[in-house]
């Protein structure tokens, strides 16, 4: 009966062309990717990584990484609060507070294995009975799941509609309110509007989560974020960063009041149950952050600037030369773009955003539709 039920929502997939699969790459993370295709190695442009700074391959940080499992063996043994929380973690921690400091002052950081795993412990730790979150509706799945699981009551409000946001925090009468939102929309590449919604929580009372996966790295001076982007600096937000985009390694982090952190060591399911991600990537990561938070970070953020100018221009170009199609010219600024078509089916090739590596040809012109399509400083 599984087997038959599964089956069944497998073929209603294909018939909506919405069958997911996995490519198999055989090159590392990087513009041009060698991805299997049965016994063949077919070479395709990747328009899909989150590695913005192009920093994922990067020979020192396989260095760092090789130098870390040296100094502290491959895996970690435990979760954090039994003995896997190793002095590579501890320095990680107080590095990223450090970087953050000017955004987020007096916070200190705790280091996730991933970022879906950090927002579902923060939600589900942060949002007991006492609390309503208010979400916007194109957050990330990992918000939407993780406010699932929270006691607390949620309302979600329409993507960037701070009118209903303010009615709904005006209305709410719970004693904590946590305002939830990406800073960069992982689909769009649009911003949230930062400045607006910390002022309606200092109104309120309110605390702001900020998922900032697609930002750190990218945005504002030493790539500290969206915060950054918009010169902000508060003791109210709770940030989530991850670790496996422009910094190029894995994993992830909050970072906030050191009562809010405190509060996660005890509370933090996700956190607690879990064996700590390998010292070793900590140690890479700590070393990752030097590199994006230095000049070397200024100059690949330079060059992902042009990149994103030179992928707008070029779609333009696109969108000109081929109007029946009916493509729109994304309004991203950031790295992440929807390209999306009102008349064209999404295809899987289309949707996954690869090209093939010959430029020119017919199909290797052909967009993403409707998802995301990702600039990045080493294209
Ligand atoms: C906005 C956003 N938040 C969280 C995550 C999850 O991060 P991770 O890949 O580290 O689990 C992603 C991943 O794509 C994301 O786009």
């Amino acid at each position: 009966m599984l087997i038959e039920h599964l089956s069944r929502q497998l073929r209603e997939r294909d018939a909506q062309a919405l069958r997911r699969r996995r490519r198999v790459l055989d090159s590392p993370c990087g513009p041009h990717a060698l991805i299997l295709d049965g016994a063949a190695r077919r070479p395709l442009l990747a328009f899909c990584s989150n590695d913005y700074l192009g920093l994922a391959a990067d020979e020192r940080l396989q260095a760092a990484l090789a130098q870390g499992a040296r100094r502290w063996g491959v895996g970690s043994g435990a979760s954090h609060l039994v003995c896997g929380h190793s002095r590579a973690h501890e320095d990680l921690e107080q590095v990223l507070a450090d970087w953050l400091a000017a955004c987020l002052p007096g916070a200190t950081a705790l280091a996730f294995g991933s970022g879906y795993m950090a927002n579902v412990a923060l939600l589900a730790a942060l949002g007991d009975a006492q609390a309503t979150l208010f979400t916007d509706k194109l957050n990330h799945a990992s918000l939407i799941d993780g406010a699932q699981l929270a006691r607390a009551e949620v309302r979600r409000y329409p993507h960037g509609r701070l009118d209903r946001l303010a009615a709904e925090l005006e209305a709410c009468a719970t004693p904590i309110k946590l305002v939830v939102t990406d800073g960069v929309f992982s689909m769009d590449g649009d911003l949230a509007a930062l400045p607006e919604i910390l002022a309606l929580a200092e109104r309120h009372d309110a605390w702001v989560v900020l998922d900032d996966a697609h930002g750190l790295g990218v945005l504002g001076a030493q790539g500290r974020g969206s915060l950054a982007h918009f010169g902000l600096a508060s003791e109210r937000v709770i940030l989530m960063g991850t670790l496996g985009k422009a910094v190029g390694v894995a994993g992830a982090f909050v970072c906030a009041h050191p009562v809010v952190i405190d509060g996660l060591v005890q509370a933090a399911r996700p956190y607690i149950y879990t064996t700590a991600a390998p010292p070793s990537l900590a140690h890479a990561t700590t070393c990752s952050i030097a590199l994006v938070r230095g000049a070397e970070g200024d100059a690949r953020r330079a060059r992902l600037c042009a990149r994103i100018e030179q992928l707008r221009t070029g779609l333009a170009a696109i969108v000109a030369e081929r109007p029946r199609l009916g493509w729109r010219l994304p309004e991203s600024r950031t790295p992440t773009s929807r390209w999306s078509s009102a008349t064209t089916r999404p295809r899987c090739g289309c949707r996954s955003g690869w090209r093939r590596a010959a430029c020119g040809s017919r199909r290797s012109a052909r967009p993403p539709c409707r998802r995301a399509a990702r600039a990045c400083a080493s294209r």
